[in-house]
């Protein structure tokens, strides 16, 4: 099981201090935890038990890109994954899914896992456009790649309007979406994200549904996250 956690744009320099160390002191026995913190925070952190990710790269390689991020940046602080289309990013940044696939492709060249976000909006869930909306944005942001790039992928599954909400589908509406995904690609690991807590984690788990979890709004309570990953680890 891997657990992704989002701190988006949380934590001061103080509080990603004492973060980090408590952070380390979470029990593992066997689930991949990647920390994906603010960008200012990637440089601090360094964890023999926890990977690092990035919550965004630039489409753009080094060069002339004031603000920007590039991948083989991210690779010299030793980040190994990064997310990409986080709906965040594609409603408030306008990111398109050209751009998630220039940022795919950077992420790859560099050997850093894109975890890419796909999810349908409400209006799309009521109109049955689902299948159809995860199909083209993973067709879109996976263009022109071999097989096997596409198979280094981790797709995260989160609903648009499950995200921060604290409403999630059924558990039979997301098998139903992430076996679509898995026959279309079958060798990727699919994530399920969007107001993942521990009252539903545990049902998620046993039905088998996912490979793990992308977790935004509980990745700041580690005490809670503790709980979590003991009810996943049972
Ligand atoms: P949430 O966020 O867990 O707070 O719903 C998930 C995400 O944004 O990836």
């Amino acid at each position: 099981m891997i657990i992704a956690l989002n701190n988006k744009c949380h934590l001061t320099k103080e509080e990603f201090f004492l973060y980090q160390s408590n952070i380390k002191n979470l029990h593992l026995k066997g689930t991949k935890l990647v920390l994906i913190p603010s960008a200012l925070h990637i440089s601090s952190f360094s964890s023999s038990k926890i990977s690092l990710g990035s919550q965004n790269v630039s489409s753009h390689e080094m060069g002339p890109y004031t603000g920007e991020i590039s991948a083989k940046q991210l690779k010299s602080y030793h980040v190994d994954y990064c997310l990409v289309g986080h709906y965040e990013r594609r409603l408030m940044f306008s990111e398109t899914n050209r751009e998630i696939n220039r940022k795919i492709k950077n992420l790859i060249k560099e050997d850093i896992v894109p975890i890419l976000c796909i999810g349908e909006t409400k209006e799309e869930k009521e109109n049955h456009l689902t299948r159809d909306v995860l199909l083209k944005e993973i067709k879109e942001a996976v263009a022109e790649l071999s097989k096997e790039e596409v198979e280094k992928i981790i797709i995260a599954y989160e609903p648009i309007w499950s995200i921060g909400t604290g409403v999630i589908p059924s558990g039979e509406e997301i098998k139903r979406h992430i076996d679509c995904i898995k026959n279309v690609y079958p060798n990727n690991k699919v994530l399920y994200g969007g107001s993942v807590n521990l009252d539903n984690v545990e049902k998620l788990t046993l039905d088998n549904i996912v490979d793990g979890y992308l977790i935004g709004g509980l990745s700041l309570h580690l005490d809670k996250i503790q709980l979590l990953i003991d009810k996943i680890e049972k």
